[in-house]
């Protein structure tokens, strides 16, 4: 890879199919690179399915390329009337020069053009992209902040807190039972997931979480793909309520790599929040990664969901990398 000139640079722009997948090898791998030493996630495994569309062709995006290098990429995915973009990544050495700007123009002027696309969201991890915030805005996208978190497992419990009903709301603890995950949650997760964010920024972010259907995509993904890691059945959890027996509050858990797992999701069912039973999954979550010898655990959430945001900090998660996510429905 070229050393990046201090003067103007011209960029040339191309679709993706037209780059061959090895002139785009060193980027991905530099990527991958990126993302275990900032997030502790080993991304080579979503990277390799990346690649092999790629290989086909069949990656919809654009590459920026300087004097031949390929310096930067952004793709993204069309599903009926929904766009998600799956990524823009510039190299380091190529940041600050407004080829994420270019990248994230291309895309956009190219989706503008399709007539189904009705929204279009983006919510990828964004590392060390300065040039496109402005860029989504000014193009009518509504921006919100999402934080990546990150616990360090060594250290000792930093929460001795119990769970206790919220000051105010006056809830009681019902009478439950935490346990793993079973396939047969599957439904009723995804009900609840639904049920819980309703009226949530994250709701507006993902549109996925606007209906059940939409739920059961996304516990899909959680659940039988590798793009939040690989699921860990055994360390993922439900809440059941003993007297009804009905299932009350979900949480799914992932390894992303070598002794760092994940927090994919988490839910609590509307008529119990507030009661500590977030806590409790959290905290029993945790207990068992520890327990199997886990480092790191991570999770990511939008900085405007106060609630979630004070629970995981109190249980103590730190800030580990900030980014922009858009959205925008015509
Ligand atoms: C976020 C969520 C998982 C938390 O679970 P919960 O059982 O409601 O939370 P807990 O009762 O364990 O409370 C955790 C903290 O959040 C705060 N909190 C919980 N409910 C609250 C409410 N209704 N209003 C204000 N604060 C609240 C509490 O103050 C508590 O902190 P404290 O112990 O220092 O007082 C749950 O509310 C939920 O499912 N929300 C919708 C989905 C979501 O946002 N998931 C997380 C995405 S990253």
């Amino acid at each position: 890879m070229a050393t990046a000139p201090v003067s103007n640079i011209d960029v040339n722009v191309v679709p993706l199919a037209d780059v061959k997948l090895a002139r785009l090898e060193d980027l991905f791998d530099r990527q991958c690179d990126e993302w275990f030493s900032l997030l502790r996630w080993d991304y080579t495994g979503p990277s390799r399915l990346i690649r092999n569309v790629a290989r086909e062709g069949e990656l919809t995006g654009f590459a920026a390329s300087v004097n031949g290098d390929v310096v930067g990429f952004a793709f993204y995915v069309i599903e009926g009337s929904r766009c998600s973009v799956g990524d823009i990544y510039v190299a380091e050495a190529w940041r600050g020069r407004g080829v994420d700007r270019r990248l994230t123009l291309s895309i956009l002027e190219h989706i503008e053009k399709v007539p189904r696309v009705r929204r279009v969201e983006s919510q990828c991890l964004s590392i060390g992209n300065d040039g496109i915030d402005e860029l989504f805005v000014s193009r009518g996208f509504e921006r919100f902040n999402r934080q990546y978190l990150m616990i360090n497992l060594d250290s000792p419990s930093q929460s001795s807190r119990r769970p206790q009903p919220v000051s105010g709301k006056a809830r009681s603890l019902p009478d439950v039972v935490i346990r793993p995950w079973s396939d047969s949650d599957f439904s009723r997760a995804a009900q609840v997931i639904h049920a819980s964010y309703v009226g949530q920024h994250d709701s507006k972010i993902n549109a996925q979480y606007r209906t059940e259907p939409g739920c059961v995509e996304l516990m899909s993904i959680l659940t039988d793909t590798l793009w939040c890691g690989k699921f860990l059945p055994e360390k993922s959890k439900t809440v059941i309520d003993r007297s009804s027996g009905n299932l009350i509050g979900v949480l799914i858990a992932s390894k992303i790599a070598n002794r760092a797992g994940h927090i994919g999701q988490i839910s609590i069912a509307p008529a119990v929040q507030g009661c500590g039973l977030g806590r409790r999954l959290i905290e029993a979550t945790l207990g068992n990664f520890r327990e199997s010898g886990f480092e790191t655990t991570s999770l990511a959430v939008t900085k405007e969901n106060f609630r979630a945001l004070h629970l995981y900090q109190s249980c103590g998660f730190r800030l580990v990398h900030s980014f922009p996510v858009f959205f925008h429905g015509w």
